[in-house]
């Protein structure tokens, strides 16, 4: 699945967010947006992942205009295709790790659906096993992270949104997550990281530089270099 941003441009109150954003998210790539604080990852980010409808340019999914896309049809990108991992997180809280790594059939503590040994592997891989029975709102920061992070994991997602995933997180989960992140790019997933994180850029094939400027608050045109 290729995602590609044409000319993307971010109005929001008469301030120019992102600006002529041209990017294309090929599988098997791990591709870093870059930038200080406030250049406009985030926003950028959730546009690529389809949260977000540009002011103007076009979002294309494997070639197809998704500018007239109603919401069912982005819907079923996401349930399909993409996973997330959100800067504040997107856990359920009041759920438990378990339920928020298959998202099944859970209503508050009853019991949780899924397949056992996948949400193993996807609790091993990020550092979370025996944490399953515990309510979501009682993690830290970075095992909130890391249990989005289980979730894509969980839900073999084809392409995948992180927002700063390495933030908050220890260098020996720093590096677990990074290797995970470039791992699954290898395996042939689309996954594409808003991030500071110099190592993290360091894994990355393509990386697409916001930059601020500070005398306007402007975001310039972004560009892309491939390692
Ligand atoms: N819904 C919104 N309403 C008003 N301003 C917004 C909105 N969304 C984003 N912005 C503004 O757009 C700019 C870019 O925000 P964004 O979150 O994309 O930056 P970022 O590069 O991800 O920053 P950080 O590294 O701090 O996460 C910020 O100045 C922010 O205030
Ligand atoms: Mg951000």
């Amino acid at each position: 699945m290729n995602i590609e941003a044409d000319e993307v441009t971010v109005v929001i109150d008469g301030r120019e967010i992102v600006h002529g954003a041209c990017l294309g998210c090929a599988p098997g790539t791990l591709t870093a947006l870059d930038g200080p604080s406030g250049s406009g990852k985030t926003t950028l980010l959730h546009c690529l992942g389809l949260l977000q409808r540009p002011t103007r340019g076009r979002m294309l999914v494997d070639g197809t205009d998704t500018t007239g896309w109603r919401s069912w049809q982005r819907r079923r990108f996401w349930q399909d295709h993409a996973a997330f991992v959100l800067q504040d997180y997107g856990v359920i809280e009041e759920e438990s790790v378990a339920f928020n790594v298959t998202m099944a059939k859970s209503v508050f503590g009853s019991r949780v659906v899924g397949d056992r040994r996948r949400v193993q592997v996807a609790l091993d891989e990020t550092g979370l096993s025996g944490r399953e029975g515990e309510l979501a709102a009682h993690l830290s920061g970075g095992e909130k992270k890391r249990l989005s992070i289980a979730r894509a994991i969980y839900k073999n997602a084809r392409v995948i949104f992180a927002d700063e995933p390495t933030a908050s997180l220890d260098d020996g989960n720093r590096a677990r997550v990074i290797e995970l992140f470039a791992s699954l790019a290898r395996q042939g997933c689309v996954v594409v990281v808003a991030t500071h994180d110099a190592e993290m850029m360091g894994a990355c094939n393509v990386r697409y530089s916001l930059r601020q400027d500070t005398a306007t608050g402007v975001t310039a045109a972004g560009s892309a270099a491939r390692r």
